[in-house]
């Protein structure tokens, strides 16, 4: 995603500094080439060698400058990049910016450069909302450029409230909304991620494997290419997108109940759920103790929310997921008819490089007209790009 993309960050006088190595380490990892622009406040808090080494890239503060040589400073750094990043931002950089002074190479860089600037605000609180530093950030939004809203929590000066820099991760992901092309911009997607989980006593329940990665990683991507996305997920121990909507659900019936509920809203969903196809016919209110040798627990099916959406979509486009462990195509086929699906997209659960729990996914995608698309082995956000990908192509 922000791989051999070019990212300046800048870095002004606050306590929020030292995150902004952990920033830069994240960009770096990311495979970004990362330019560190560092104001003389700046210094006070975290040394410019940190930035460098980490970097690779000389940091740069002085306005005279000049970069490779002969060319100027702030303007040559300006030209080749993708983004500009100011974390953290003070109130002092923000109220410069918005009243036309350069003074130094950060501030002179903003004016000169026409790429996306985003702000990441720290301050204390008081600051942060008085009507200066609230009429500066009002001026540059207006101008176009992005800010990432401070959180609440602990300050520096010891009180408590809105003025901490945003999670370093939440502005990496930003950076990536920002620098990615918006192709599903006014798209609304409805993506079930997870499994479900049927209870059978107050401390024993039916569930399966499903870690949710796939279904988040389709929100992370349907995110960063423009689209308005509602996450409804099953138990997973994962963090819920940035920007995303979200529903946590337990059950199979509740799945549907929310799904039913919002589906009208949107132009496409994705039911990447792995829907527990069981429930306990009767619901135990106690504990159910050993006293026998054996135990017969009686199921019932769950309704199948993806078959029940096939026969009330309209011209919505409904995406299904199977997980199959022999004739996939086949099976998936099958599926795709029977449940009213638009696009299948089938996993080979015996490949235990992939699927649940992993970090990678490998996949076959089966089409309304039965040709089919290999979606080879790759980290689940390549994979979510690509189904992304066929999805566009059907839209
Ligand atoms: N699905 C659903 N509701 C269920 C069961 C499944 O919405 N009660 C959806 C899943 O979210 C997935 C698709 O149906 O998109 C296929 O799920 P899968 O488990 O592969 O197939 P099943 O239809 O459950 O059939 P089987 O388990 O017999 O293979």
């Amino acid at each position: 995603m922000l791989k051999n993309k070019e990212i300046l960050l800048g870095i002004t006088g606050g306590i929020a500094a030292y995150k902004s190595v952990l920033l830069l380490r994240k960009l770096t990892k990311a495979k970004a080439n990362v330019n560190v622009i560092m104001t003389e406040h700046a210094k006070q808090f975290v040394g410019p060698l940190t930035f460098q080494t980490l970097s690779g890239n000389p940091v740069t503060s002085d306005l005279f400058t000049l970069f490779r040589s002969s060319e100027i400073g702030h303007v040559a750094l300006a030209d080749k990049a993708d983004l500009l990043v100011i974390a953290p931002a003070t109130a002092n950089i923000i109220g410069k910016i918005a009243n036309g002074i350069g003074d130094d190479f950060l501030t002179t860089m903003v004016m000169a450069t026409t790429v996306p600037v985003l702000f990441a605000p720290s301050m204390n609180v008081h600051m942060y909302h008085s009507p200066i530093v609230q009429s500066n950030i009002e001026k540059l939004k207006s101008f176009g450029y992005f800010f990432i809203d401070p959180i609440e929590g602990e300050l520096a000066c010891k009180v408590d409230g809105k003025g901490r820099m945003a999670e370093v991760d939440d502005i990496l992901e930003e950076i990536a909304i920002l620098i990615h092309q918006k192709d599903l911009k006014n798209k609304k997607i409805l993506i079930t991620a997870g499994p479900t989980l049927e209870d059978i006593d107050p401390v024993r329940f039916i569930s399966n494997n499903s870690s949710g990665k796939m279904g988040y990683a389709l929100a992370r991507m349907a995110i960063r290419r423009g689209a308005e996305v509602m996450l409804i997920s099953g138990p997973s121990n994962l963090d819920i997108p940035y920007k995303a909507k979200a529903i946590k659900v337990r059950t199979a019936d509740e799945m549907s109940e929310a799904v039913m509920k919002h589906y009208t809203n949107y132009d496409i969903i994705i039911k990447s759920a792995a829907v527990a196809d069981f429930k306990t016919k009767s619901y135990s209110q106690h504990k159910i103790k050993k006293i026998t040798d054996n135990l017969t627990i009686e199921l019932t099916k769950n309704q199948d929310i993806l078959k029940n959406l096939g026969s009330c979509k309209g011209d919505r486009l409904l995406v299904g997921f199977a997980a199959e462990s022999e004739n996939f195509i086949d099976n998936a086929l099958g599926k795709l008819r029977e449940k009213g699906v638009d696009l299948m997209v089938v996993n080979d659960i015996s490949n235990k490089k992939i699927g649940f729990q992993s970090d990678y996914n490998e996949c076959h995608l089966i089409f309304k007209d039965g040709s089919t698309r290999h979606i080879p082995f790759m980290d689940k956000d390549r994979v979510a790009d690509d189904i992304l990908d066929a999805i566009k192509s059907l839209i």
